[in-house]
Parts: C-alpha cells; sequence; structure tokens
C-alpha cells in the first residue's frame, strides 16, 4: 500500500481523495510548520509527499524519505521551495497547482491596491479609535484608480485577470514587462509592453506577478523604487524577496512612493524593521489565494496529481527545471 505523507493539514477533498485509494496516508498532527528535522523523520518511506509553501524540500529530505518516493505535491502554484534539480536527478516528479488560484490571487491584489489608493485600513482604525468627529474636507485624502496607468511585471495567469478587472472594471490603462511581448494580450486589453524601467516611471500602481528564481531575486531594489512616481504605489502577491524590502521601508517612510500593499514578505513570516509601523503599508498574512474556493480545489489538485503519479499516469501539473 503507497505510503502518503501530506506536511500539514489542508481543506477537502484532499484527504477523502487519498483515503478512497486506500494509501497509507499521515497528516502532520500539528497545526503549524514541521521542522527539518522533523519533517525528515516523518517523510520515510513514503511515495508520495503532499507539501507546502512553508516546507523546505531539498535532496536531503527526499533522500531522507528514501528511493521509492516518487511524487512531491506542492499545494501551491509558487515551487521555489523545491529543489527542482535534486528531484530531477532523483526522477521525483513535482507538481504544483496552477490555474486554480488565478481569480482569487488576482482579487486580492486589486484588493491590495484599493486599500492602498482609498487608504482603509488607515481610515478603519482611525475611524475605530474614535478620531472621526466630523465630516472634513482634507480628511484622509486618498488616490482614485479610474482611469490609472496599472504597470503589470510578469504576464502570467494572474498578472492577465487583473488586468481583465482593471480595465473592465475600472477603466485602467494596463501597461505590462514580461520576457516577451503577448501580441494578443495586448489587442484584448489595449495593453503596451514596457521594459522595466519604462514601466516603473509611468505606472500609478506597480503589481508583481513574477515566480521566484535567481533572476527576480531583489527584481526592485532602490534603483527600481527611485523610478517609481513619488504617487505611484506598489503591490505584491507573488513572492517576498522579488523585493528588497529594506530599500522599501526606506522608499515608505522617506515618501520615494506613496505606498505599498504587501501580501508576501522578504522573511515571512517575519517583517523586515520598521515595515509594521508604517501607515502606507498594507499587509496582509500570505492570504491571497485563501478563499474556500481555492484552497478546496488546490487541495483537490494537489491530492489528483498523486494519485495520477502512484497509478503510473504521470503527473498531471508537473514543473521541472527550466
Ligand atoms: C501559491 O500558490 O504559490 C500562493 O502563494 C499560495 O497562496
Amino acid at each position: 500500500m503507497p505510503k502518503v505523507f501530506v506536511t500539514r493539514r489542508i481543506p477537502e477533498p484532499a484527504e477523502t481523495l487519498l483515503n478512497e485509494r486506500h494509501y497509507a496516508v499521515t497528516i502532520n498532527p500539528y497545526d503549524r510548520v514541521l521542522t527539518a528535522r522533523e519533517l525528515g523523520e516523518s517523510v520515510v518511506g513514503a511515495d508520495a509527499i503532499l507539501s507546502l509553501l512553508t516546507d523546505r524540500v531539498d535532496g536531503t529530505l527526499m533522500d531522507a524519505a528514501g528511493a521509492q518516493l516518487k511524487v512531491i505535491a506542492n499545494y501551491a502554484v509558487g515551487y521555489d521551495n523545491i529543489d527542482l534539480a535534486a528531484a530531477k536527478t532523483r526522477g521525483i516528479a513535482v507538481t504544483n497547482t496552477p490555474g486554480v488560484l488565478t481569480e482569487a490571487v488576482a482579487e486580492h491584489a486589486f484588493a491590495l491596491l484599493m486599500a492602498c489608493a482609498r487608504r482603509i485600513p488607515e481610515s478603519d482604525a482611525f475611524t475605530r479609535a474614535g478620531s472621526y468627529t466630523g465630516w472634513a474636507p482634507m480628511l484622509l485624502m486618498g488616490s482614485e484608480v479610474h482611469e490609472k496607468v496599472l504597470g503589470i511585471v510578469g504576464l502570467g495567469r494572474i498578472g492577465s485577470a487583473l488586468a481583465k478587472k482593471a480595465v473592465q472594471g475600472f477603466d485602467m490603462k494596463v501597461l505590462y514587462h514580461d520576457v516577451k511581448p503577448n501580441a494578443e494580450f495586448e489587442t484584448s486589453f489595449g495593453a503596451g509592453y514596457r521594459e522595466l524601467p519604462a514601466l516603473l516611471r509611468e505606472a500609478d500602481f506597480v503589481s508583481i506577478h513574477v515566480p521566484l528564481v535567481e533572476a527576480t531575486r531583489h527584481l526592485i531594489g532602490e534603483q527600481q523604487l527611485h523610478m517609481m512616481k513619488k504617487t505611484a504605489y506598489l503591490i505584491n502577491t507573488s513572492r517576498g524577496p522579488v523585493i528588497d524590502e529594506a530599500a522599501l521601508v526606506r522608499a515608505l517612510r522617506e515618501r520615494w512612493i506613496a505606498g505599498a500593499g504587501l501580501d508576501v514578505f522578504e522573511y515571512e513570516p517575519k517583517l523586515s524593521e520598521g515595515l509594521a509601523t508604517l501607515a502606507n503599508a498594507v499587509l496582509t498574512p500570505h492570504t491571497a489565494s485563501a478563499t474556500l474556493e481555492t484552497r478546496s480545489a488546490m487541495a483537490r489538485i494537489a491530492a489528483e496529481n498523486i494519485i495520477a503519479v502512484l497509478e503510473g499516469k504521470g503527473p498531471l501539473n508537473p514543473v521541472t527545471v527550466s
């Protein structure tokens, strides 16, 4: 009977689907991330590991599991927590959960954008604190979103879904940057391709949607933040290390830019010194995909990938070294 180790309890239907196949399923019994040592001990003998983005899955862990390990199904679309080269060398399939979190993450990016522009968390705190003593002409003035320029960095599924909401819902003008231009996208949304510096100079809102790889680590640093308009906002729902967070804290404090909406952090779950005290930063705890619909769909896909590999059909959503 194949053994499956699930590194943390995830929503249904994952457990049901795996149990229906009569696999020996073990789930991390604690409601926390396992330490590297606990993880190493837990995966011994596993044919499949259902991992989370908070687990470091490297060659050492794969070897701890043993030569029978066939598949690592990551419960995320991102897979920067997995050493793909180590998996390839060992003939282990790695899978992710693409597609199903597109709308949830794009919605969250837009929510952060709106929250920054209209100063929603600040206004909420102000009102709850009893500071609202009467309507005032200059009280908590924000910036309008309608017809502003949205710069999308990374035009994958999520970036494209965000563009649709921005253009169709808010008449925004879309600029984008990616490794190559996309003529169809440009026609559909009246979007313009820009090199990164030009996009940063022109956009009122910059939203990041790139995967974390060596080339995108600190893609946005001090130099890039200085290129942005002083009135612009930076939104990140991708991976924290894409932004040099220490530089961002300086940019927000010294008002090189107007604000930032962040769902991911460079040293998550830790926040860089000073970030939490800045009123022009809107922060959420990596919850962009946290809707019941999406997290359940991610669970189903992760389980289906395990089943497909263990039944010898090959992975449904393989990720490989590029
Ligand atoms: C992912 O799937 O990579 C997301 O970051 C999870 O929220």
